[in-house]
């Protein structure tokens, strides 16, 4: 993406120049999934496809915001005063969100802004386009009003808009990811105590493949809620037998031990992914320190399993992409990535064969679906921050 085609696009729609200029990414969860609410491990990174945003300060108390992508919906605006969830005001709700909670903290800002928004992460493609825009929010505030805050503390606030402002029980790992990422690097993030360590993705040979399976199923939101709900409703049920704060802090052996003492088989299963996950969480971000791939894709491997078998997130779209990358050769691992239900997954796959890779599970997709999926190869990014080159 060029500077000059955002700010020409700001002064097209706004008649005027743009000030400045910002940009987050999205992100890819590279195993670690379904553990951030159950004070477990996640592993992701960010990925150079991601949101900007043009800024200009305005005179008035008003945000006008332009997305470049929903050129339909037009120019949206609120009041900084009177800032409320509604459903008619689309994708604006993630920016109220992050106006309204850094108000709360600082105050009423002294003046609005005009926005213009350019994505290129794919919406519903389980890539965090929404954390994305949240994130890139709080930091243009942050920026454009010298607020005193913390880059970890406009990532919390950006998962109170999802859970509180937009209503999705989500855990901290889309805003941590895209707020907190440094290039070349995932994080090991410990959700209970946001204990982190960078580590870095050396790949030697091979690449990320992002594979979209350009599906979303309707009604993630409440799935994804429920299944939170049966992970605190099997913790609770584990807690008549042990003392333990979350399922992410069980290991192996006490959870095998203990297990009997939840009721319902379903409930049963879902625990038993959040704890071993964060098991393999775990182990992979040592397999990819110790340059050891093969495990590292083992774990990818073991973790789709799971979320197909045992939390029923996946889909027979990602079932496929999965499937289909496991047969080629050259992978290391696949799996899907983020919520589920749709979206997308991923693969490490050697250079010298992704273009192959790509045709092959490209073909065979449309073949037994009937459309097709997109591929991109994943580059990771910065977090969140203020584009000065
Ligand atoms: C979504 C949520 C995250 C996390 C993942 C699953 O992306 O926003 O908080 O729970 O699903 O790992």
């Amino acid at each position: 993406m060029e500077k000059t085609q955002l700010l020409e696009g700001f002064k097209k729609v706004f008649g005027a120049p743009g000030e400045r200029v910002f940009f987050s990414p999205g992100r890819i969860n590279l195993i670690g999934e379904h553990t951030d609410y159950n004070g477990g491990k996640v592993f992701p990174c960010a990925i150079t496809m991601g949101t900007y945003a043009v800024v200009s300060m305005r005179d008035d108390q008003s945000v006008y915001a332009y997305s470049a992508n929903f050129p339909d919906d037009g120019m949206l605006n609120f009041e900084l005063a009177d800032i409320e969830y509604n459903k008619t005001d689309k994708w604006t709700n993630y920016l109220k969100g992050m106006f309204l909670y850094l108000q709360q903290k600082f105050g009423e800002l002294p003046n609005g802004l005009n926005m213009y928004i350019y994505g290129t992460i794919p919406n519903g493609a389980s890539l965090s386009s929404s954390a994305s825009l949240e994130v890139l929010t709080g930091v243009i505030i942050r920026e454009c009003f010298n607020l005193d805050i913390p880059q970890l503390d406009i990532v919390k606030l950006g998962m109170k808009t999802e859970n509180e402002f937009l209503g999705l029980n989500s855990g901290i790992l889309d805003q941590f990811a895209v707020g907190m990422a440094k290039k070349e690097h995932a994080m090991l993030l410990d959700t209970n105590t946001l204990d982190y360590e960078q580590v870095p993705v050396e790949l030697p040979d091979h690449k990320i493949i992002i594979m979209n399976s350009m599906t979303r199923r309707e009604l993630v939101d409440s799935e994804y809620n429920l299944r939170r709900e049966q992970c605190e409703e099997a913790l609770k049920q584990l807690q008549t037998d042990i003392d333990v704060p979350s399922l992410g802090s069980l290991s192996a052996e006490e959870f095998e031990a203990h297990k009997t003492s939840i009721q319902e088989d379903v409930l049963l299963r879902r625990a038993k992914h959040a704890v071993y996950e964060n098991i393999r969480t775990n182990q992979a971000a040592n397999a990819l320190k110790t340059s050891d791939l093969k495990t590292f894709g083992q774990l990818m491997n073991e973790s789709h399993r799971s979320l197909k078998n045992d939390y029923e997130v996946t889909v027979k779209e990602t079932d496929l992409l999965v499937s289909l990358a496991w047969e080629q050769s050259g992978v290391i691992g696949a799996r899907m990535t983020g919520g589920g239900f749709g979206g997308c997954c991923i693969a490490i796959v050697e250079d010298a064969k992704v273009d192959t890779f790509i045709g092959q599970v490209g073909k065979r997709f449309e073949q037994e679906i009937g459309h097709s999926a997109e591929f991109y190869i994943a580059e990771t990014a910065d977090g969140t921050k203020e584009w000065d080159a």
